[in-house]
């Protein structure tokens, strides 16, 4: 049977990341260590977590499985984590990295992103007015080099970065980021960006690739009727066709599910493509924001708007 790539996207560190990761975010920690091995099972070999997601610890012990049956070595796998906005201060930052080390039971990660361009006091885990502070993202940034150097990450990155913002760090950073992690689907297609990164050699990975269904993030990509047609015309689902159109968009996907059918669906991806006539007709699908980050948005804050935060890519 033929097979349609890519299956991995080569970093600008030189390393190869399989193209789709199971995406971790919401995913209870109850159920969350049975989808990591299902999705082990079914092929994946990139999981994307968070410390914010509160279940590195559940993903580790599902590692710690899968490692102890044989299944995979570590070196098979693709581990991403995030630093959370609380911990930008230099000192937090290896701390950081140490806990969720800890909680996944590994000693290094394979990438390891600033969660958000927004800095909170220590310690808090909300956004409220007051609890948002300037960024220092040079001395953060900093840091994340020192977790490069080390060796405790072995990429290093963002997520959330407007081309603004990602224009900024690569100013001054002595260790360019590998990746920018964002929001993006057929509805929100990232193509300014997109384009950005790939002319500065930083990776797009997408986040909420089926655009969240079931979450707080109000939003229908499912249900958006040129996908729906394209899928019918292709025998797959809505789904499939909006995640292979992410990895044909030159992105790595990173569908979250719970469902041991659908997360198998969800990397059923390789042995077909999207013809060029109907991946054409993805540019005429109207876009919006989900993800929009009005949290982030205070009067007295460093964000008084939404216009500021994504620097007027919404
Ligand atoms: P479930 O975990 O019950 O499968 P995203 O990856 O964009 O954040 O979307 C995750 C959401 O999409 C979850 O609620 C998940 O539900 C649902 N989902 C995952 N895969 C599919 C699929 N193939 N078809 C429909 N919904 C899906």
């Amino acid at each position: 049977m033929a097979e349609y790539g890519p299956r991995y996207f080569e970093l600008n560190t030189g390393t190869m990341m399989p193209s789709v990761g199971f995406g971790t975010w919401r995913a209870p920690p109850d159920v969350i260590g049975d989808a990591v091995v299902a999705a082990v099972m079914a092929g994946y070999r990139h999981i994307d977590c968070a410390s914010a997601y509160g279940n590195e610890n559940e993903v580790g012990d599902a590692l710690q499985r899968l490692f102890s049956t044989g299944t995979v070595k570590r070196c098979d796998l693709w581990i991403t984590s995030k630093l959370w906005c609380s911990d930008h201060s230099p000192c937090d930052v290896p701390k950081a990295l140490s806990k969720t080390l800890q909680d996944l039971k590994l000693d290094y990660i394979d990438l390891y992103l600033v969660h958000w361009p927004i800095r909170t006091k220590p310690g808090s885990h909300r956004f409220e007015e007051g609890a948002i502070l300037p960024l220092c993202l040079p001395e953060t940034w900093n840091a994340m080099e020192g977790l490069y150097a080390s060796g405790q990450a072995r990429a290093i990155g963002v997520c959330n970065f407007s081309t603004k913002k990602l224009q900024g760090l690569l100013s001054f950073a002595k260790v360019p980021p590998a990746v920018n992690q964002v929001e993006c689907h057929p509805v929100w297609q990232q193509t300014q960006l997109g384009n950005f990164c790939q002319s500065t050699g930083v990776h797009l990975s997408a986040f909420s690739p089926l655009g969240s269904p079931g979450s707080w993030i109000k939003g229908e990509v499912l249900k958006e009727p040129v996908l729906i047609q394209i899928a019918e015309e292709l025998q797959k689902s809505p789904a499939q066709v909006a995640l292979r159109w992410g990895i044909q968009s030159g992105h790595s996907v990173l569908p979250k599910s719970t469902n041991e059918s659908r997360i198998k669906e969800n990397i059923d991806l390789f042995s077909w493509c999207i013809p060029p006539d109907a991946f054409s007709r993805f540019t005429r699908i109207q876009q919006t924001r989900l993800l929009r980050g009005d949290f982030a948005v205070h009067p007295n804050g460093p964000y008084k708007s939404l216009e500021e935060l994504w620097d007027g890519e919404i």
